[in-house]
């Protein structure tokens, strides 16, 4: 299978890498500087000459905060230039995979949201990201997969803010009133793989890592897992606190838990398991902070 990742220099984009450099694929991996995705015709050009199977699309403006002012290059990165992605698919005849956001979702409900419930989000970014699915669907094949709270051991992500912050504070305040599901980036990149594999019916799904959490209980793991890793490390204490007491320029759903059930029946994909991946991705973090600091 010649597999075409996009944004490859992302921290989804590297654990595809990761992935697929283990298995018998054949691996085209382009970051911005090699194939900026809203250049439609570039995209053409680019997909024409490297006839892939299946496209992975790990690019995406993820800044959900900025893009409260830069809502037009969010919306030109995370859906006109999925639509040119959709396009070189057709033209190709290959598979496109996407993924996308729990933030399509409002946070209004209790329990955990299907493919099926109402979408609404509540700011700039998941209303882009909302308009990516659309354009991904006109995709001949199309896979759209939604996730949530993306961490590794790449790039910047909650985790790497929370180990770094934790070198330098003895106590921190962390938002309890937010819960959703945290997602190691190597777990969605096998289950992506797999789906490229498997090829279930056009249609979006839901993939997310394990039990469902606030933004509190993830700090507290994490800080308890550096802990038990490296004696060095002295765990701050935390408190939880309301979102109404950190504001942040984005509003963001209160409850973003998504059900993994129908990729479980319609591909056999089970979702990841946070709490597994915390270890090592702790362990890699805190040896980069230390080489950084030798
Ligand atoms: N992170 C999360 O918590 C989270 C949660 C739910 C869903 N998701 C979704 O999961 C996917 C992967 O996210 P991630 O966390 O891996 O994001 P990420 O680390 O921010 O990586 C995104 C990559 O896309 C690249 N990119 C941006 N604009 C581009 C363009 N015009 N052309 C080509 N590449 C471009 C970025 O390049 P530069 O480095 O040059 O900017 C970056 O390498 C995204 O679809 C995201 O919306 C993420």
């Amino acid at each position: 299978m010649r597999v075409m990742v996009t944004g490859a220099n992302g921290q989804l984009g590297k654990c595809l890498q990761d992935v697929i450099a283990g298995l018998d694929h054949e691996l085209i991996a382009v970051g911005r500087n090699e194939l900026d995705i809203t250049n439609a015709s570039l995209v053409k050009r680019f997909v024409d000459a490297q006839t892939p199977d299946v496209i992975i699309n790990a690019a995406a403006y993820t800044a959900v905060d900025r893009a409260e002012e830069e809502v037009e290059l969010a919306f030109k990165v995370n859906a006109q230039a999925v639509g040119n992605l959709a396009e070189a698919s057709n033209a190709a005849g290959a598979v496109l995979i996407h993924v996308s956001t729990d933030y399509v979702f409002d946070g209004s409900s209790r329990t955990p949201y299907k493919e099926t419930d109402s979408v609404n989000p509540v700011g700039a970014y998941g209303e882009s990201k909302l308009e990516g699915e659309r354009e991904a669907a006109q995709a001949q094949r199309h896979i759209i997969v939604r996730t949530a709270w993306v961490f590794s051991e790449y790039g910047s992500n909650f985790l790497k803010t929370m180990v770094k912050l934790g070198l330098r504070r003895q106590s921190l305040s962390i938002v309890d009133d937010q819960i959703g599901t945290p997602t190691y980036a190597g777990d969605l990149a096998s289950a992506l793989v797999c789906l490229a594999l498997n090829r279930p019916a056009n249609g979006v799904y839901h993939f997310c890592g394990g039990d469902s959490c606030s933004w509190y209980d993830f700090a507290g793991a994490i800080f308890d897992t550096c802990g038990e890793i490296s004696s060095k490390y002295a765990v701050p204490s935390i408190s939880p606190i309301p979102s109404a007491e950190y504001p942040t320029p984005a509003r963001r759903p209160e409850y973003s838990v998504l059900d993994g059930s129908l990729l479980v029946s319609k591909a056999g994909i089970r979702g990841g398991d946070w709490r597994v991946s915390l270890r090592d991705v702790c362990t890699k973090v805190l040896a980069e902070l230390d080489d950084s600091q030798a």
